[in-house]
């Protein structure tokens, strides 16, 4: 499915102001960003901006500020200094974002300048969409960008709020991202095999659902495969579980098998007696996993079963790890996902957001992959088949 919004490249920038919502909601160490990812992903529409002559503004939240005032351990100051590091542009800070402080700087943006304003969500009207915050950062430009995708299935105030006022259009990350995570499900190259992972059913439900809609292998992972077990009729022993999804899960497999999805459950299980960085794993098959012993990974025959079916796709989509991985003993399983996924280079390979991003990275194969969403919530808002409302708002193309 194309992008069906207007983007930067629909719109005459040069000597505009442009107002632009990006995403640098960045993990911070002693006030220092850990991981730049998501400010990298800004640069090619910031510099675009730039090269046509615009003046840019740029906002953003940062973590989950209380909204009644600053909170100096979530300023973006650091992001701004990241992003000047990285681009070696001159970006100005200012620290304030709808007070006078910040109207004077924007009032102040020459062509070619970037700004950053502080954390939008120091005030409770950001996530309450309130309209005169929509108003007062719209007055501050002529053309407002919306280029965070990780944030625009949020309705909030820096993200749908200024289109109401002054033109509104996709950056490049948004339109790539919205691209990538739409296409997969409209004209996939066949086999589609999708991979999901990750602790429970109740948060993916919608994912599994749409996904078995178009996918033509689904491979399930992490501790959600015990629910799905129960649902077949095996015994889990202390494995994670969720009962009130039994019948969902079940469901979930005979909608896969009604519409000829083939579906892959572990068959064995790296298992162990309690969760620890100090616990010892034993395999077992997954129809035998002892009353005492909960799953923490999938077993060896699973992981060939998986590599095998991830080396015959055409396209992958895989959100979700296949075990605890953040416990070395329990990485194994999605390990040897990551390989075969990056093996597989023929192949277009989407990892849809959260922690399979860090397992891709923890394993050193993100360069592997066709692409890799800056998005968790969003991205899987996207894969249900939700709309977002950030992108709702924006112009049509
Ligand atoms: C994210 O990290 O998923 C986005 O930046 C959105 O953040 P939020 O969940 O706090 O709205």
């Amino acid at each position: 499915m194309a992008f069906t919004k207007k983007t930067v490249r629909d719109i005459d920038v040069s000597g505009k102001k442009v107002l632009m919502r990006v995403d640098f909601n960045v993990p911070l160490k002693d006030g220092v960003v850990t991981d730049d990812t998501r400010i990298r992903a800004a640069i090619p529409t910031i510099t675009y901006l730039k090269e046509q002559g615009a003046g840019i503004i740029l906002m953003s939240h940062l973590g989950r500020p209380k909204g009644d005032g600053p909170e100096p351990e979530l300023t973006l100051k650091p992001a701004a200094d990241k992003l000047a590091e990285l681009t070696g542009y001159d970006i100005k800070f200012v620290d304030d974002t709808y007070g006078e402080k910040a109207a004077e700087a924007c009032a102040a943006v020459e062509p070619g300048d970037i700004l950053v304003l502080e954390n939008v969500r120091f005030l409770k009207a950001e996530k309450k969409n309130d309209p005169e915050i929509a108003k007062k950062l719209a007055s501050y430009a002529d053309i407002f960008v919306l280029d965070a995708f990780g944030t625009a299935h949020r309705a909030q105030g820096s993200v749908v709020g200024p289109a109401a006022y002054i033109p509104a259009v996709a950056g490049f990350l948004l339109e790539k991202e919205v691209d990538t995570l739409t296409s997969i499900f409209a004209d996939p190259a066949r086999p589609f095999v999708a991979i999901v992972g990750g602790s429970k059913v109740s948060s993916k439900i919608g994912v599994l659902d749409h996904l078995i809609d178009s996918a033509d292998t689904l491979i399930i992972g992490g501790g959600m495969a015990y629910t799905f077990f129960l649902a077949k009729g095996y015994t889990v022993g202390t494995s994670l579980q969720e009962p009130d999804w039994v019948e969902a899960a079940g469901k979930m497999l005979e909608k896969a098998e009604a519409k000829g999805v083939k579906i892959l459950l572990p068959i064995d299980n790296v298992v162990t007696d309690h969760f620890g960085e100090d616990a010892v794993g034993e395999v077992v098959d997954s129809d035998r996993i002892p009353d005492d012993r909960m799953g923490m990974d999938i077993g060896p025959k699973t992981e060939a079963l998986y590599a095998e079916a991830i080396a015959g796709a055409a396209t992958i989509f895989w959100n979700g790890p296949m075990g605890v991985f953040e416990i070395d003993q329990f990485a194994h399983g999605t390990k040897v996902v990551a390989e075969a996924v990056a093996a597989n280079e023929a192949c277009t390979s989407i990892i849809g957001g959260g922690d399979s991003v860090a397992a891709v990275n923890k394993f050193d194969l993100a360069d592997k992959m066709s692409w890799i969403s800056t998005g968790g919530g969003a991205s899987m808002e996207l894969v249900e088949g939700k709309a977002l409302p950030g992108v709702e708002a924006l112009l049509d193309a």
